[in-house]
C-alpha cells in the first residue's frame, strides 16, 4: 500500500471506527487528505468498520462526491437531471466528451480537467447548467462551454 494512503488510514480510522455511521465521515476525511478514496484503501476500511468490501464500495459508488482517483486541476460537472436534459444537456455532454477526449469520471491526459456528471445544481430555470470548479454557469451551449474551457488559460484536449 502507498505510504500516503497508509498514513491517511492510520490517522483517520481511529477517529471514526467506533462512531455510529462513521463510514461517511471517514470517507470524507480520506478524500480531504488524499484527493480521493483509493480502491486500495477499501479492504482496510471494511475491516476496521466490520463491513464487507462490497458495502464500502457500494457507498463510495453511490455518492458521486467520492472519487477513486484525484481530480485534475479543474473539475467540469455537467448537469444530467431532468430540466437540463430537456434543454439539451445531452448534446452538451457529448460535445464536452469529444472536446476533452474523455468520458465522465476521467481526467484529460495533461491533468487539467476532470469531467463529471452532476444531478441538479439548483439552477434548473436556467438550464442547461454546468459547474466549473466552484462556479455555476447557466444556459451553456457548446460555444459557451468552449469559451469556459479556453478561459482556463491553456488549450485542453484536441
Ligand atoms: S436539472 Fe440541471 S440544474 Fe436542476
Amino acid at each position: 500500500m502507498d505510504d500516503r494512503v497508509a498514513e491517511a488510514l492510520a490517522a483517520s480510522i481511529p477517529r471514526y471506527r467506533d462512531l455510529p455511521g462513521g463510514l461517511l465521515p471517514l470517507l470524507h476525511a480520506l478524500q480531504a487528505k488524499l484527493g480521493c478514496v483509493p480502491p486500495e484503501a477499501v479492504p482496510a476500511i471494511a475491516s476496521a468498520l466490520q463491513l464487507s468490501r462490497a458495502e464500502v464500495h457500494g457507498v463510495i459508488s453511490f455518492y458521486h462526491d467520492f472519487r477513486s482517483e484525484p481530480a485534475g486541476a479543474h473539475v467540469l460537472q455537467i448537469c444530467r437531471a431532468e430540466a437540463c436534459q430537456a434543454m439539451g444537456s445531452r448534446a452538451l455532454e457529448a460535445h464536452a466528451k469529444t472536446r476533452l477526449g474523455i468520458d465522465f469520471g476521467e481526467t484529460t491526459a495533461d491533468g487539467r480537467v476532470t469531467l463529471e456528471p452532476v444531478y441538479c445544481l439548483g439552477n434548473c430555470a436556467c438550464s442547461p447548467s454546468v459547474r466549473l470548479d466552484e462556479e455555476i454557469h447557466a444556459r451553456v451551449d457548446a460555444a459557451r462551454l468552449d469559451a469556459l474551457l479556453a478561459g482556463l488559460g491553456e488549450v485542453v484536449g484536441g
